[in-house]
């Protein structure tokens, strides 16, 4: 639900502490969002019966003159993730950006977190063809202490094809479908004594129209083993990621093989046409599914593209 009262933005901080890990210097203060929800932001909270275990902040954003959403911060309770809680909050987020007539929703997160690569690329249905290096210097939080903060930005097309299909929860292409069907590792890893791969090199000028590119299980082990090897693995993925952008590839999917427990991004080189795929049509997402997070508009009707 939109958050409205004080304490509830005032709990929300608690929630970012918990998800990113205590002492983070990093959190957002109560009176900014605040501030943002009275001023075309949007701030809401996911509820397990009277407590928040989960918060979402974003704020409208202008490119070249034209509208989006840019959402900052997701973050679940470490008690409640992987349950479905991040899910509905982007739904509910979805919803509202709709009613707004609104179709792009970006944001920013480390290409290395398996979770958030699977969650917000396969799951939701969000691309990425930018880079940014080293976006925030450096953060003191527990996920991302002492790492290279790269980022990629994602975006959402809220009303696209592949994001409807996506939420509604489309079948992915298995590995060994796709190696069947000629696409190309990117990278070769080697696995290691503690169980995660480490990069061993990358092959830049393949040419084929999908390619894969493989990422870590889990980099805040690799990190917590060895810092140089998870900054490694964030130099390695810079070169490869920036190398295939450039080149007109965008990120489309997220493979996860679990009998090797191993994670991979798939990369497409056609040309990504989201706003075109507007349908005119707004479902309610939530409808079908049964949440803790209420939003004050379950149900819309657009009929035109902003
Ligand atoms: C990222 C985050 C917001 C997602 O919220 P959540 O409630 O955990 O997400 P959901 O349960 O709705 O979906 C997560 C999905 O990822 C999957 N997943 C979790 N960890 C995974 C991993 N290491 N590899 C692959 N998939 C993983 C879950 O199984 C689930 O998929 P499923 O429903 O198909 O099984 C939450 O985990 C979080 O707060 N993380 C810490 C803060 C953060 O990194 N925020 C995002 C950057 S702003």
């Amino acid at each position: 639900m939109r958050l409205s009262r004080p304490e509830q933005f005032a709990e929300s901080v608690r929630v970012q502490k918990s998800a990113w890990g205590q002492d983070v210097s990093s959190t957002i203060p109560a009176h900014l969002l605040i501030a943002a929800q009275h001023h075309g932001g949007l701030v809401l909270g996911a509820y397990d019966g009277r407590r928040m275990v989960g918060v979402l902040f974003g704020i409208t954003a202008l490119d070249n003159g034209r509208q989006y959403h840019y959402s900052h911060i997701t973050g679940v309770a470490r008690s409640h993730q992987s349950k479905g809680v991040g899910f509905r909050l982007k739904l509910a987020q979805r919803e509202l950006i709709i009613k707004r007539r609104q179709s792009l929703v970006k944001w920013t997160y480390d290409p290395l977190q398996a979770g958030n690569a699977y969650f917000n690329i396969r799951k939701l249905g969000a691309t990425c063809n930018t880079y940014h290096r080293d976006l925030y210097g450096p953060l003191d939080d527990s996920l991302n202490r002492g790492r290279l903060t790269d980022r990629f930005e994602a975006e959402w097309h809220v009303n696209s094809k592949r994001v409807r299909e996506r939420i509604r929860g489309s079948e992915p292409t298995s590995l060994a479908e796709l190696f069947a069907e000629g696409v190309e590792p990117v990278n070769r890893t080697k696995n290691t004594s503690y169980g995660q791969r480490l990069p061993v090199s990358a092959r830049l000028r393949l040419k084929g129209p999908r390619l894969l590119v493989e990422i870590p299980r889990n980099i805040t082990r690799v990190r917590d083993v060895s810092l140089s090897a998870a900054n490694s693995w964030t130099l390695h993925a810079r070169r490869i990621f920036e190398n295939y952008f450039d080149r007109g590839f965008s990120v489309t999917d997220v493979i996860v093989d679990n009998d090797e427990d191993r994670i991979f991004y798939l990369l497409n080189r056609s040309t990504i046409r989201e706003s075109a795929e507007f349908s005119g049509k707004v479902e309610s997402s939530h409808q079908h599914l049964p949440g803790i997070v209420k939003t004050d508009q379950p149900t819309l009707t657009v009929t035109q593209r902003d």
